[in-house]
């Protein structure tokens, strides 16, 4: 691509290390959208024929063809996916070949490649993450009524339902795909036509390219053009948060799934035994895209890292987000539908459930607020209730009507009522809440977020 510079070659061992056609042979589909574009873009300039442009079409489908079907070998020479590209269309078509870089460059060319994945990238995890808000808007919508302890610092807080936490992370599912959503905007602009950083002098109409690659804008200034990964890191970040998420989720179905809570369990198809105790019964993949979320965020730091300091315009240190952005994309893909499928073969154990329900006097907030509802003062209430928990705690009694009435004169013949977890559930019908209803509107907001 440069021999008339030079009196020799590359020496093979720098080849070897800064050759990126491995993992860029990737974008293949890509380059030649991008170079039957670019090729629109000259015949308008009048530097190609229609005949040549027709040629050109034609090899680079050819060439496409040949990788799909895996039977496209990279040539010794061949650096990346561009010089792939340019040396077979020069073989097939010779001087038209040769004549097909003129006015870009691999730096405005790389950028519009991966800015074509990341538009495509984000389009299938988006597609990827609705049917995981699906699935828990599914098994949230069925269990509305089930009864469980709700947890904060781990210890139990407040009964709610299985509906309810499960339509809890839907929600974060839910600002994933408007983030990656927002990532696949960030990528839908062209950059063919900035050149190397400065444009061109020929005359050519990067509009043509814009329309012909399907962007919804063009770049503002050629050197940002071809210098911004942000669109890069916006997608890195979205898979990093969504990973999280994703962690968040399956380390409390490695909780639930364990015989210490036994809350729910994981189908047999994902779940593990022990190559030696035969009782065991391991929810590893949960535990896997608990673990992936860490790769995940090292990525995302990576690209940071990497972008951090590079002067414009274009660095050759920029070669090193695809395998970051390519692997992210390909764990993130996999981990949702691990996700997903696990989620819709979760069985969750109701009679359990309930009777952990039953401990930790989760009915504590609610006789609280029925005295503050009889004109008590918060604080007293709080007080009293501490009060009545700390002596059963003592005692080792369960709560009886008697006990309730001599905590405080407030209460009444058939306050107990309050204290059966599924009656806490039930009456928390405040906006957002755990109480049936509330909970059916928040499924229909999920499935509205999927439908877009
Ligand atoms: N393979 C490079 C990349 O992935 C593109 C080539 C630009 N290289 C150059 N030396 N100008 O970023």
């Amino acid at each position: 691509m440069w021999g008339g510079r030079f009196d020799a070659g590359p020496d093979p061992e720098m080849f070897a290390l800064t050759a990126s056609i491995e993992v860029d042979i990737a974008l293949l589909g890509a380059d030649a959208a991008a170079t039957k574009a670019h090729a629109r873009v000259l015949e308008k300039a009048g530097l190609l024929t229609a005949d040549e442009v027709t040629a050109v079409d034609g090899a680079l489908d050819e060439l496409v063809a040949q990788w799909r079907a895996a039977t496209l070998f990279p040539a010794p020479g061949d650096e990346d996916v561009h010089s792939l590209v340019e040396r077979t269309l020069t073989e097939s078509l010779g001087e038209t070949g040769r004549k097909i870089h003129a006015g870009r460059s691999r730096n405005d060319l790389i950028a519009t490649d991966v800015r074509l994945y990341s538009k495509d990238a984000a389009a299938a995890l988006g597609d990827a993450v609705r049917g995981l808000i699906g699935a828990l808007a599914d098994r949230a919508e069925a269990h509305t009524e089930t009864v469980m302890p709700g947890f904060t610092h781990v210890q139990p807080a407040q009964p709610v339902s299985v509906g309810f936490h499960l339509a809890a992370h839907g929600f974060a599912f839910a600002r994933d795909l408007s983030r990656i959503e927002r990532a696949g905007e960030a990528a839908d602009v062209n950059v063919l036509g900035a050149g190397a950083l400065a444009g061109t002098t020929l005359p050519l109409d990067a509009t043509i390219a814009t329309k012909e690659l399907g962007f919804a804008s063009m770049f503002d200034n050629a050197m940002d053009a071809v210098a911004d990964r942000d669109f890069v890191c916006d997608l890195l970040y979205a898979t990093s948060l969504l990973g999280v998420h994703l962690s968040r989720l399956a380390e409390e179905i490695v909780l639930w799934a364990s015989p210490a809570f036994r809350f729910a369990r994981v189908p047999d198809q994902w779940s593990t035994g022990s190559s030696m105790m035969p009782q065991k019964r391991n929810p590893d993949m949960a535990e896997l895209i608990r673990g992936r979320a860490a790769p995940a965020i090292g990525d995302l730091n990576s690209m940071l890292v990497l972008l951090k300091g590079l002067p414009l315009a274009y660095d050759r240190d920029m070669q090193e987000d695809k395998e970051l952005l390519f692997r992210s994309v390909e764990r993130a893909l996999g981990c949702v539908q691990g996700m997903t499928a696990m989620i819709g073969g979760l069985t969750f154990d109701e009679a359990r459930l309930a009777a952990a329900s039953e401990d930790g006097a989760m009915w504590a907030t609610d006789l609280a607020e029925i005295l503050v509802s009889r004109g008590v003062p918060f604080r007293e209430a709080h007080e009293t209730v501490g009060r009545l928990v700390a002596s059963l705690e003592k005692s080792g009694a369960p709560i009886d009507e008697e006990l309730l009435l001599a905590a405080h004169t407030s209460f009444e013949r058939g306050d107990l009522a309050a204290t059966r977890p599924a009656q806490g559930m039930m009456a928390r019908t405040s906006h957002g809440g755990t109480a049936p209803e509330r909970v059916r509107e928040q499924v229909k907001e999920l499935r509205s977020r999927v439908a877009g």
